[in-house]
């Protein structure tokens, strides 16, 4: 549902998806709400991943963008064209999927001219353009193979290439990286991000990595059992989570229950399992929460400094080694333990408060 006051939606945007529904008919158990009410505006140029654990929608929903499948409820508009209806051919969109599906009969040459033979395109353009997109994903030399003489990296590319050729004004991929290792995935989110920086496309990129999703979106948009939980940019999504399943989807948490004592300057004074904080609230966009009223707190691990003379006493439960960090799980006070870890290098921004249902 749309935030009563919030600025109508354009349709004139990249993509726009409004209030789309997908509901799949079980004959031998009840339907399946795949995607429940869902409504999406994405800017020319900008990244957006989908988020959300196995099963949310997400395949489903860049399905319905790519015509793929057919909404229950709602339209879909790319670059302010109404596509609901039409076949995935006739819309200005490029899909790439997690398992490349090239043609294995076709060398790379092919696999990527596929899309531009389809659309009829002469072929002294049809070399110009293959050469071009070829070279964007670095491929050039390659020509000649067929599929199965590539790694799974280069497979990879011939697919992104493929979906490039055609110009598409917003590029679809699902989980396009998961099959490649991680070094050759984190290389190839770098290279992503350049060629779509580029060529200045519309992207939107499916993943349950919240690394990935940080490290390459403009926004991200998390979902949870087909419904938006949340949409932000990465560091607000981080900073300000929406709700508990939003902030223990997106990095460490720790969870506390709590209620509110007072309001206090800039927060509130809450108390927490026998412990007491102030929780700063830096812009309070909801309505006051009165004495009493049930509270999660946030409390992001690298936000807790460990040391002999801090506010709260504990005893260290474990310590594990990770690099960078060491992750500390700490019982504080009674009665429960919570995990928290020392990051070396971060330091400051306090806990946040979230109504709790
Ligand atoms: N063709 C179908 N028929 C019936 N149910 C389906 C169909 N496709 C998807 N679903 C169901 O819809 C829900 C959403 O599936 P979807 O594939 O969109 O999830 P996802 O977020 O992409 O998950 P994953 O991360 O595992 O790929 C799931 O409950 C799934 O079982
Ligand atoms: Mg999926």
């Amino acid at each position: 549902m749309r935030a009563p006051g919030a600025a109508a939606p354009r349709r004139d945007t990249a993509l726009f998806v409004d209030r789309v529904t997908k509901i799949f008919a079980d004959p031998s158990a009840s339907p399946v709400t795949a995607v429940d009410d869902v409504t999406l505006e994405v800017q020319a140029g900008e990244f957006v991943c989908l988020l959300g654990p196995s099963g949310c929608g997400k395949t489903t929903l860049l399905r319905i963008i790519a015509g793929l499948e057919t909404p229950t409820a709602g339209e879909v508009f790319v670059g302010g064209v109404r596509v609901t209806d039409l076949p995935p051919n006739a819309r200005d969109t490029a899909m790439v999927f997690q398992s490349y599906a090239l043609f294995p009969h076709l060398d790379v040459f092919e696999n990527v001219a596929f899309g531009l033979r389809v659309r009829r395109v002469t072929e002294p353009e049809i070399a110009k353009r293959v050469a071009a997109a070829l070279h964007l994903v670095g491929l050039t030399g390659l020509e000649r193979r067929s599929p199965d003489q590539l790694s799974g990296g280069q497979q990879q590319r011939v697919a992104l290439a493929r979906a490039l050729v055609t110009q598409p004004r917003v590029l679809l991929l699902d989980e396009p990286l998961s099959n490649l290792d991680a070094k050759l995935r984190e290389q190839m989110r770098v290279e992503l991000r350049r060629i779509q920086r580029q060529l200045g496309i519309t992207a939107i990129y499916v993943t349950h990595d919240q690394v990935e999703a940080m490290t390459l979106a403009d926004r991200i948009v998390v979902l949870d059992r087909g419904r938006i939980q949340q949409v932000a940019p990465p560091a607000e999504l981080y900073a300000r989570p929406a709700n508990s399943f939003v902030a223990e989807f997106v990095g460490k948490v720790n969870l506390l229950e709590g209620r509110v004592i007072e309001a206090t300057e800039d927060g509130y004074r809450i108390a927490l399992d026998g412990l007491e904080a102030t929780v700063a609230v830096p812009s309070p966009d909801r309505e006051p929460l009165a004495p009493g009223a049930r509270v999660r707190v946030v409390v992001r691990p690298e936000t807790v400094h460990l040391g002999r003379d801090g506010t709260y006493r504990g005893v260290v439960r474990s310590a594990i080694y990770l690099g960078s960090q060491v992750e500390y799980e700490v019982a504080v006070a009674r009665p429960r333990c919570r995990r928290l870890a020392e990051a070396s290098l971060k330091k400051g921004s306090s806990p946040r408060a979230n109504r709790s249902g």
